[in-house]
């Protein structure tokens, strides 16, 4: 016999008010389904119960979660069809289901084991459950009427688990639209006992909390996900002085003004890791109006850059730099710069070029460099 987890991701999100359903929500590198799902016990069944326009992109979410043996449906306009609808895909096997919200994705998998535990202990329904720290009172519009005794009242949280038969027979005949699973089972007629929430398990609900479930899994959450940087960089050209750029030289073009070498593409491209790694930038991490490094080759900074990196826990999965200004051309010497950046830095980067129109600074007095970088969990 095994435990299920039927996922409701099926809502619109109306007071996230992104205009895309709550589930899709970006929430650092991932959306707030993916969360959710990384934190399921590996040995749970899961159903997810996604709005029926998208249920392709809810698989490719699941599927990209190896180790979920997960279906996905269509769900319904109300929480209790979308529930419904989840439960009728179970299989066969499944004797404990545990009902949860997509929306509270930071849930930790203790508390599913604590649930699923509690029902095969106690045979009935089993909600997690936090006691409640404001003090509450009853109003009448905006008359107070009577202060209520907090110490009989908790906040319920998901996931909510029951005995899949009694479960199944309370969905059935349930008559009204019920606030949660646990009150539908107790309609019926069943008992429900209460084990510990857990803070994180809040439930995601207006875009304060998507910012504070951002806060809460910090710059370190994407363990098994990658991170993104950018970072740019612009000199004045300065015709008295050699150009070094890209870690090339360019004999015959104008140079670049600059304490150090000048070398745009480099500290673009040091900026862009450092933003993906989230250490800073390269004045914070190497003080570029200090002495020891005027004159310095722009090689030494990335280096630097791609050992704190390492020490962060980051590899380089690539890079990508865009070079604005009218010279020197690029096209002639792309591959060369290509196969140089990428011996530098010990990944692929690509490199694009454009001459800005003659228009503005990077048109005529200067050269500017964008570069882009994703990083990845070192192991
Ligand atoms: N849910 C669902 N089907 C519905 C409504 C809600 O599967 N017809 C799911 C949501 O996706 C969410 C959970 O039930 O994971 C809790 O609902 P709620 O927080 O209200 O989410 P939304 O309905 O998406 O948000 P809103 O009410 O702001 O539109
Ligand atoms: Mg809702």
């Amino acid at each position: 016999m095994s435990v299920a987890v039927v996922v409701v991701a099926a809502g619109s999100g109306t007071r996230l008010g992104l205009g895309i359903p709550k589930a899709f929500a970006p929430l650092q590198s991932w959306t707030v389904l993916d969360h959710a799902l990384s934190r399921i016990p590996r040995d749970a069944q899961v159903v997810v119960v996604a709005p029926a326009e998208e249920l392709d992109r809810a698989r490719r979410i699941v599927a990209a979660h190896a180790g979920v043996a997960a279906s996905v449906v269509a769900g319904g306009a109300t929480r209790q069809q979308s529930v419904a609808a989840g439960l009728a895909a179970l299989g066969d096997d499944v004797d404990v289901v545990l009902v949860h919200d997509a929306a509270r994705a930071l849930t930790p998998p203790v508390v599913f084991d604590r649930v699923a535990a509690a029902v095969r202990a106690t045979g009935g329904g089993v909600i997690p459950v936090l006691p409640v720290a404001d003090t509450i009172k009853r109003v009448a519009g905006e008359s107070v009427a009577e202060t209520v005794d907090r110490s009989e009242l908790v906040a319920v949280q998901t996931p909510q688990g029951f005995p899949r038969a009694a479960l199944d027979a309370a969905y059935a005949s349930a008559a009204a639209d019920h606030t949660d699973d646990a009150a539908l089972f107790a309609a019926a007629g069943h008992a429900v006992t209460t084990v510990p929430g857990d803070e994180r398990a809040f439930k995601i609900t207006t875009a304060d909390d998507l910012h504070r479930a951002a806060l809460l899994l910090g710059p370190d959450w994407a363990v098994a996900g990658g991170r993104g940087g950018s970072g740019y960089d612009v000199h004045a050209y300065d015709a008295d002085r050699p150009l070094r750029l890209g870690g090339l030289d360019w004999v015959g073009e104008p140079g670049l003004s600059g304490h150090s070498d000048g070398d745009a593409v480099l500290h673009a491209i040091v900026d862009a890791l450092l933003s993906a790694a989230g250490l800073g930038d390269i004045g914070s991490n190497f003080g570029t109006d200090r002495p020891e490094y005027a004159g310095a080759a722009s090689e030494v900074f990335l280096d630097e850059t791609l050992r704190r990196i390492r020490d962060a826990g980051y590899a380089v999965v690539n890079v990508a730099v865009q070079i604005v200004g009218p010279h020197p051309k690029i096209g002639p010497r792309r591959a060369e710069l290509e196969a140089r950046l990428g011996a530098l830095v010990g990944a692929p980067v690509s490199v694009s070029a454009t001459t800005s129109d003659r228009l503005g600074f990077t048109g005529e007095k200067g050269l500017g460099a964008l570069a882009t970088a994703l990083l990845s969990s070192a192991d």
